[in-house]
């Protein structure tokens, strides 16, 4: 039988040098499936024995632990989704005794309860060596100083980028996001070499910068890791360019862990890794559940396999994406986050996100990366504005003509007809985490 009894233990190995890695980063693919399927079988006897709203989904499907022999039968159990989460609020969910839990994070969602997870010593660990690998995946060792701002509290960015820099031995700087003033200041008199942060919150960075007079590619940054929501490949070519330095993807989700479920390797930049010796991955059809292989396009879902505070089984992220073979490490890479479903327009039949506007938008350099999607409906019919600013220095007799052009590649690329209104400079809104990109003016069901 399969069943592991023992929680497996941790196999840092990454503590300081640029070029160790961890005992799986560079495993064949045999080994690594025959450790995910000895973990897997301790996370789903770990959670089936410990978590009673996950028993209770299992009893009712009529699958149980012992059925898990190989990794096709995960498909078996079911899916857990956020409502699970909520339906336990606030601790329904965690498998330890809550003495065994030392520090809980929640997201706040946009309505409703918040998102409660746990962690134990060893989560916390764990979190910390897949932070640390991810930051050496981005070129990051000992000698580096890593500026955070990623909020601090009980958003997993800042601690969870926080513990995994001290792991590493670099030199952190809690700076946390806002007091955009004050970002500027330590970037220029603590002259660190990374960056962690979101990929809008870097763009008012560097407004700051401009508007104080410092040319944005003069500081000491050399790389940037940037995540917690959807950018794009035409954006990293604008960080790059603004920062002149390397600019790497960073995913996780607080359910699953936070910051470093999976990291981008600084000398392939092709989509993150996911960390496969604690994160198994699934891509299903997010209508019929079904699991897609790998190369097909569909939603993200993970089934933690080492956690133990807040064990997950194949939780539906919402995420859509498809999974990519391993270059870089052993591991399987995700390609970049189209969107959330949850985030999906249909205008007029056709499904956008706003990530491909992104893309279009930062293809013309007299535009800003500063945008904003208000959606109303006339009658039955949704319609859609695109908000944009023109870059600081484009000659106001030339907006016209690029918002035209915008409108015209959105029709030709997307297949959706768009008003384009051009902004003024600093009217749209800036984030200091996550963009809010989507103003839906609808009128609510
Ligand atoms: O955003 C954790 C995190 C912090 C990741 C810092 C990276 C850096 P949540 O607040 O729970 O956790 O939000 C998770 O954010 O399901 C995605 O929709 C989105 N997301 C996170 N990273 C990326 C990324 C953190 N690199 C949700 N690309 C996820 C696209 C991302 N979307």
């Amino acid at each position: 039988m399969l069943t592991a009894t023992k929680p497996p233990p941790s196999e840092t190995a990454s503590t300081g040098s640029a070029t160790a890695f961890d005992r799986y980063e560079m495993a064949s693919r045999d080994e690594i499936a025959a450790m995910q399927t000895g973990r897997l079988a301790w996370s789903l006897r770990h959670s089936y024995d410990n978590v009673a709203h996950f028993r209770a989904k299992c009893d009712a499907k009529g699958v149980h632990p012992d059925d898990f022999k190989e990794l096709k039968d995960l498909a078996l159990f079911p899916f857990t989704v956020k409502d699970d989460l909520r339906q336990n609020y606030p601790f329904g969910m965690f498998a330890v005794p809550m003495d065994d839990i030392v520090r809980v994070h929640a997201s706040s969602g946009t309505t409703g309860r918040p998102t409660v997870v746990g962690y134990t010593r060893e989560d916390i660990d764990v979190w910390a060596e897949v932070v640390a690998r991810s930051i050496r995946a981005a070129g990051g060792s000992r000698g580096d100083r890593v500026h955070i701002a990623y909020g601090y509290g009980l958003f997993t960015g800042g601690l969870g980028a926080h513990y995994g820099a001290e792991r590493l031995g670099a030199t952190v700087i809690p700076m946390s996001g806002g007091q955009t003033e004050k970002q500027v200041q330590l970037i220029m008199d603590f002259k660190p070499t990374i960056i962690m942060v979101t990929p809008s919150y870097m763009l008012n960075i560097a407004e700051e910068m401009v508007r104080q007079g410092i040319d944005p590619r003069s500081t000491s940054l050399k790389v940037g890791i940037f995540g917690a929501e959807p950018w794009t490949g035409a954006m990293r070519a604008e960080i790059e360019r603004t920062f002149d330095i390397d600019a790497v993807d960073i995913y996780g989700l607080s359910e699953v862990m936070g910051p470093g479920v999976a990291s981008e390797c600084v000398e392939t930049k092709d989509g993150p890794v996911i960390w496969e010796d604690h994160f198994y991955p699934e891509i299903i059809d997010p209508d019929t559940g079904e699991v897609l292989p790998d190369g097909a396009y569909g939603e993200l879902v993970f089934t933690t396999l080492t956690k133990r505070g807040m064990p997950v089984i194949r939780y539906r992220t919402r995420d859509l994406t498809r999974l990519l073979p391993p270059t870089a490490r052993g591991m399987r890479r995700i390609d970049k986050i189209t969107g959330r479903s949850d985030d999906m327009l249909i205008i007029r039949g056709v499904n956008v996100f706003p990530t491909q506007i992104e893309e279009l938008i930062c293809k013309d350099e007299a535009l800003a990366p500063h945008y904003e999607l208000v959606v109303t409906r006339d009658g039955h019919m949704d319609s859609l504005t695109v908000r944009v600013e023109m870059a600081p220095d484009t000659h106001p007799s030339t907006w016209d003509g690029h918002a035209k052009n915008l409108r015209h590649s959105i029709k030709s690329m997307i297949g959706i007809s768009t008003a384009v209104e051009v902004a003024d400079p600093g009217s749209i809104a800036r984030s200091i985490g996550k963009a809010k990109r989507v103003r839906d003016l609808r009128p609510k069901a």
